[in-house]
């Protein structure tokens, strides 16, 4: 299999991010209820395709990385943070998750940041795996914070300096 490239999201990617989207749901990693119709746009005024990476595999868009400012503060412009990411369940286990976790670590350099952060369910065993080999470290524990599909789950707080 080749390489993903990684680049910055059209608003052109809308549809198949919305697809890829919600054919990856799960309680493993989103906090969500499973989506119906009517579906709201992928993109809107709090996510702008600015805010994405794509990965993209033989001209398909398979994965996506999210990272914003955790606020508008001028006291907290150096830290970014990872609100989304996930690869299309065909793409997984070849690479493309860890393109972007590191796509998104440059991108946040390259933006002046010095911290990079995010938050995973504590059951999400294969998303910590990879934020760990990534140098990421777990700086806070949520505790039970979400309840879903009937077991409390734990919010972790993770992070690296970059
Ligand atoms: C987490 C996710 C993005 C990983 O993407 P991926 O493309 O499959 O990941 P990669 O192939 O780059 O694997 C990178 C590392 O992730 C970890 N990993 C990936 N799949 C794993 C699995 N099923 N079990 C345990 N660890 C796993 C491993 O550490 C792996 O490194 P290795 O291949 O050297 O063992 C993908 O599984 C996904 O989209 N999950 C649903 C959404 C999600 O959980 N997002 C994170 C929200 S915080």
């Amino acid at each position: 299999m080749s390489e993903p490239s990684i680049r910055i999201a059209l608003p052109a990617d809308e549809e198949e991010l919305a697809l890829l989207d919600r054919a990856a749901w799960s309680a493993l990693h989103s906090v969500q209820p499973a989506p119906r119709p009517p579906y709201p746009p992928f993109f809107d005024e709090r996510h702008l395709p600015q805010d994405y990476l794509v990965a993209v595999l033989d001209r398909r868009v398979v994965g996506y990385i999210r990272l914003v400012r955790v606020s508008a503060l001028p006291a907290h412009a150096h830290v970014r943070q990872i609100q989304g990411l996930v690869v299309s369940d065909e793409a997984r286990g070849k690479g493309v998750g860890r393109a972007l976790v590191r796509a998104a670590i440059e991108e946040a350099r390259g933006r002046g940041a010095r911290r990079l952060t995010l938050r995973v369910l504590g059951h999400n065993t294969p998303a910590r795996a990879l934020y760990e080999s990534e140098g990421f470290v777990v700086e806070g524990v949520l505790p039970e914070e979400f309840l879903l599909e009937g077991k409390y789950v734990d919010d972790v707080v993770m992070g690296r300096f970059l």
